[in-house]
Protein backbone atom coordinates (compact mmCIF):
# COMPACT_ATOMS: atom_id res chain seq x y z
CA UNK A 1 0.00 0.00 0.00
CA UNK A 2 1.24 3.52 -0.71
CA UNK A 3 1.05 6.22 2.01
CA UNK A 4 -1.82 7.72 0.09
CA UNK A 5 -3.56 4.49 0.55
CA UNK A 6 -3.10 4.42 4.04
CA UNK A 7 -4.41 7.84 4.72
CA UNK A 8 -7.50 7.34 2.43
CA UNK A 9 -8.65 4.75 4.75
CA UNK A 10 -8.12 6.27 8.11
CA UNK A 11 -10.16 9.50 6.61
CA UNK A 12 -12.66 6.69 5.78
CA UNK A 13 -12.44 4.43 8.92
CA UNK A 14 -14.77 4.04 11.57
CA UNK A 15 -12.93 6.24 14.31
CA UNK A 16 -12.83 3.01 16.81
CA UNK A 17 -10.38 1.94 14.75
CA UNK A 18 -7.65 4.28 16.60
CA UNK A 19 -7.43 2.08 19.59
CA UNK A 20 -8.53 -1.19 20.64
CA UNK A 21 -9.34 0.41 24.15
CA UNK A 22 -12.24 2.26 22.00
CA UNK A 23 -14.04 -1.23 21.85
CA UNK A 24 -13.87 -1.14 25.95
CA UNK A 25 -15.53 2.42 26.15
CA UNK A 26 -15.05 6.24 25.88
CA UNK A 27 -13.78 6.76 28.99
CA UNK A 28 -11.15 4.03 28.51
CA UNK A 29 -9.73 5.43 24.83
CA UNK A 30 -9.40 8.68 26.62
CA UNK A 31 -7.82 7.32 29.54
CA UNK A 32 -5.43 5.48 27.55
CA UNK A 33 -4.19 8.76 26.14
CA UNK A 34 -3.68 10.58 29.77
CA UNK A 35 -1.98 7.63 30.31
CA UNK A 36 0.30 8.19 27.00
CA UNK A 37 0.69 12.01 27.52
CA UNK A 38 2.27 10.79 30.79
CA UNK A 39 5.01 8.34 29.32
CA UNK A 40 5.65 11.01 26.91
CA UNK A 41 6.46 13.63 29.50
CA UNK A 42 8.53 11.29 30.86
CA UNK A 43 11.15 12.22 28.41
CA UNK A 44 9.62 15.49 26.90
CA UNK A 45 10.70 18.53 28.80
CA UNK A 46 8.11 21.01 30.21
CA UNK A 47 6.33 23.40 28.02
CA UNK A 48 7.89 22.38 25.05
CA UNK A 49 6.83 23.38 21.27
CA UNK A 50 5.28 19.40 20.36
CA UNK A 51 4.18 18.09 17.31
CA UNK A 52 1.40 14.73 17.64
CA UNK A 53 2.09 13.68 13.95
CA UNK A 54 -0.95 11.68 12.80
CA UNK A 55 -3.13 12.88 15.86
CA UNK A 56 -6.21 11.22 14.77
CA UNK A 57 -9.15 12.41 16.97
CA UNK A 58 -6.90 14.12 19.66
CA UNK A 59 -5.91 10.68 22.32
CA UNK A 60 -2.97 12.11 23.03
CA UNK A 61 -3.17 15.33 22.10
CA UNK A 62 -5.70 16.71 24.35
CA UNK A 63 -3.57 15.51 27.74
CA UNK A 64 -0.44 16.68 26.15
CA UNK A 65 -2.09 20.32 25.73
CA UNK A 66 -3.51 20.45 29.50
CA UNK A 67 0.25 19.29 30.58
CA UNK A 68 0.91 23.05 29.31
CA UNK A 69 2.83 21.56 26.25
CA UNK A 70 2.47 23.50 23.20
CA UNK A 71 0.87 21.15 20.84
CA UNK A 72 0.79 21.32 16.98
CA UNK A 73 -1.98 17.56 16.10
CA UNK A 74 -1.39 17.64 12.38
CA UNK A 75 -3.16 14.41 10.01
CA UNK A 76 -3.74 14.11 6.49
CA UNK A 77 -7.39 13.22 7.45
CA UNK A 78 -10.31 15.86 8.10
CA UNK A 79 -12.23 14.38 9.04
CA UNK A 80 -9.79 13.10 11.88
CA UNK A 81 -9.37 16.95 12.40
CA UNK A 82 -13.13 17.66 11.75
CA UNK A 83 -13.56 16.01 15.39
CA UNK A 84 -11.16 18.69 16.75
CA UNK A 85 -13.70 21.32 16.41
CA UNK A 86 -14.46 23.76 19.06
CA UNK A 87 -10.54 22.78 20.67
CA UNK A 88 -9.13 26.02 22.46
CA UNK A 89 -5.82 25.16 23.50
CA UNK A 90 -4.27 23.39 20.13
CA UNK A 91 -3.31 23.94 16.63
CA UNK A 92 -4.81 21.53 13.95
CA UNK A 93 -3.11 21.13 10.80
CA UNK A 94 -4.25 19.15 8.08
CA UNK A 95 -0.78 17.52 6.09
CA UNK A 96 1.18 14.46 5.35
CA UNK A 97 4.74 14.41 5.71
CA UNK A 98 5.51 16.33 2.71
CA UNK A 99 3.60 19.10 3.48
CA UNK A 100 5.08 19.81 7.16
CA UNK A 101 7.80 22.19 5.35
CA UNK A 102 5.22 24.65 4.44
CA UNK A 103 3.32 25.01 7.25
CA UNK A 104 6.94 24.97 9.19
CA UNK A 105 8.72 27.62 7.72
CA UNK A 106 11.66 28.01 9.32
CA UNK A 107 10.21 26.79 12.66
CA UNK A 108 11.61 23.61 14.16
CA UNK A 109 9.73 21.71 17.43
CA UNK A 110 11.27 20.51 20.45
CA UNK A 111 9.67 17.48 20.13
CA UNK A 112 7.66 15.59 17.52
CA UNK A 113 5.49 12.11 18.68
CA UNK A 114 3.95 9.85 16.48
CA UNK A 115 1.83 6.95 18.01
CA UNK A 116 -0.05 4.02 15.92
CA UNK A 117 1.17 6.06 12.35
CA UNK A 118 4.80 4.53 11.20
CA UNK A 119 3.38 0.75 12.14
CA UNK A 120 0.85 0.93 8.89
CA UNK A 121 3.19 2.23 6.48
CA UNK A 122 5.62 0.76 3.99
CA UNK A 123 9.54 0.43 5.27
CA UNK A 124 10.22 3.04 2.45
CA UNK A 125 7.22 5.32 3.01
CA UNK A 126 8.01 5.28 6.86
CA UNK A 127 11.47 5.89 6.47
CA UNK A 128 10.57 8.67 4.34
CA UNK A 129 8.09 9.85 6.92
CA UNK A 130 10.78 9.64 9.54
CA UNK A 131 12.99 11.82 7.56
CA UNK A 132 10.68 14.69 7.47
CA UNK A 133 9.88 14.12 11.14
CA UNK A 134 13.36 14.92 11.94
CA UNK A 135 13.27 17.23 9.80
CA UNK A 136 10.66 19.23 11.99
CA UNK A 137 12.71 18.71 14.83
CA UNK A 138 15.36 21.17 16.28
CA UNK A 139 19.13 19.76 16.71
CA UNK A 140 18.72 18.30 20.36
CA UNK A 141 15.30 17.82 20.27
CA UNK A 142 13.46 14.84 20.66
CA UNK A 143 11.36 12.36 18.94
CA UNK A 144 9.06 9.75 19.85
CA UNK A 145 8.51 7.16 17.48
CA UNK A 146 5.96 3.91 17.50
CA UNK A 147 8.55 1.92 14.85
CA UNK A 148 8.39 -1.72 16.25
CA UNK A 149 11.00 -3.93 16.15
CA UNK A 150 11.06 -8.12 15.23
CA UNK A 151 13.03 -10.89 14.86
CA UNK A 152 11.09 -11.62 11.55
CA UNK A 153 10.14 -8.21 10.45
CA UNK A 154 7.93 -7.81 7.71
CA UNK A 155 5.64 -4.95 6.19
CA UNK A 156 1.94 -4.26 6.91
CA UNK A 157 -0.19 -6.00 3.69
CA UNK A 158 -3.38 -3.70 4.77
CA UNK A 159 -4.20 -0.15 5.79
CA UNK A 160 -4.61 -1.44 9.80
CA UNK A 161 -1.75 -3.95 9.36
CA UNK A 162 1.55 -3.71 10.94
CA UNK A 163 5.17 -3.18 9.46
CA UNK A 164 8.02 -4.29 12.12
CA UNK A 165 11.90 -4.02 11.34
CA UNK A 166 14.90 -5.27 12.29
CA UNK A 167 17.55 -3.54 15.16
CA UNK A 168 19.99 -3.36 11.88
CA UNK A 169 17.05 -1.48 9.42
CA UNK A 170 16.74 0.99 12.26
CA UNK A 171 20.43 1.55 13.14
CA UNK A 172 21.15 1.91 9.72
CA UNK A 173 17.83 4.51 9.37
CA UNK A 174 18.91 6.21 12.52
CA UNK A 175 22.60 6.52 11.11
CA UNK A 176 21.10 8.12 7.91
CA UNK A 177 18.47 10.18 8.81
CA UNK A 178 20.10 11.57 12.13
CA UNK A 179 18.74 9.67 15.28
CA UNK A 180 20.77 8.85 18.48
CA UNK A 181 19.04 6.72 20.26
CA UNK A 182 17.78 7.67 24.17
CA UNK A 183 17.33 4.60 26.98
CA UNK A 184 14.36 5.68 28.07
CA UNK A 185 12.30 2.53 29.01
CA UNK A 186 9.27 3.53 27.19
CA UNK A 187 6.93 1.43 24.80
CA UNK A 188 8.46 3.46 21.80
CA UNK A 189 11.20 4.31 20.04
CA UNK A 190 12.88 7.52 21.62
CA UNK A 191 15.47 9.33 19.86
CA UNK A 192 17.51 12.87 19.92
CA UNK A 193 17.84 14.52 17.09
CA UNK A 194 21.25 14.59 15.92
CA UNK A 195 23.41 15.60 12.94
CA UNK A 196 23.89 13.23 10.62
CA UNK A 197 27.17 11.61 10.57
CA UNK A 198 27.63 13.89 14.06
C1 LIG B 1 -4.34 4.64 14.42
S1 LIG B 1 -4.66 6.36 14.21
C2 LIG B 1 -3.68 6.95 15.58
C3 LIG B 1 -4.12 8.29 16.10
C4 LIG B 1 -3.33 8.81 17.30
N1 LIG B 1 -1.92 8.92 16.99
C5 LIG B 1 -3.53 7.93 18.52
O1 LIG B 1 -2.57 7.21 18.89
O2 LIG B 1 -4.62 7.96 19.07
C6 LIG B 1 -3.65 6.82 12.82
C7 LIG B 1 -3.84 8.28 12.40
O3 LIG B 1 -2.72 8.67 11.61
C8 LIG B 1 -3.15 9.37 10.47
N2 LIG B 1 -2.14 9.12 9.43
C9 LIG B 1 -1.78 7.90 8.95
N3 LIG B 1 -0.79 8.05 8.05
C10 LIG B 1 -0.54 9.37 7.97
C11 LIG B 1 0.39 10.15 7.21
N4 LIG B 1 1.25 9.57 6.35
N5 LIG B 1 0.39 11.48 7.37
C12 LIG B 1 -0.47 12.08 8.24
N6 LIG B 1 -1.38 11.40 8.98
C13 LIG B 1 -1.41 10.06 8.85
C14 LIG B 1 -4.52 8.80 10.17
O4 LIG B 1 -5.32 9.72 9.43
C15 LIG B 1 -5.07 8.53 11.57
O5 LIG B 1 -5.77 9.63 12.07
Amino acid sequence: MTADDVIQAWDQADPAAIHPTRHVSEAAYWESGQVQADLLATVIPAGAKVMDFGCGDGRVAFPMAGRDYDVTAVDASQRMLARFAGAADLTTVQADADGLASHLGRRRMDAVYSLAVLVHHSWADCLHIIGKLRAATKLGGILVLDWPVSETPSEADSWIGVTTWSEQQQTEACARIGLEPVDSGLPWGVYRAVKVGG
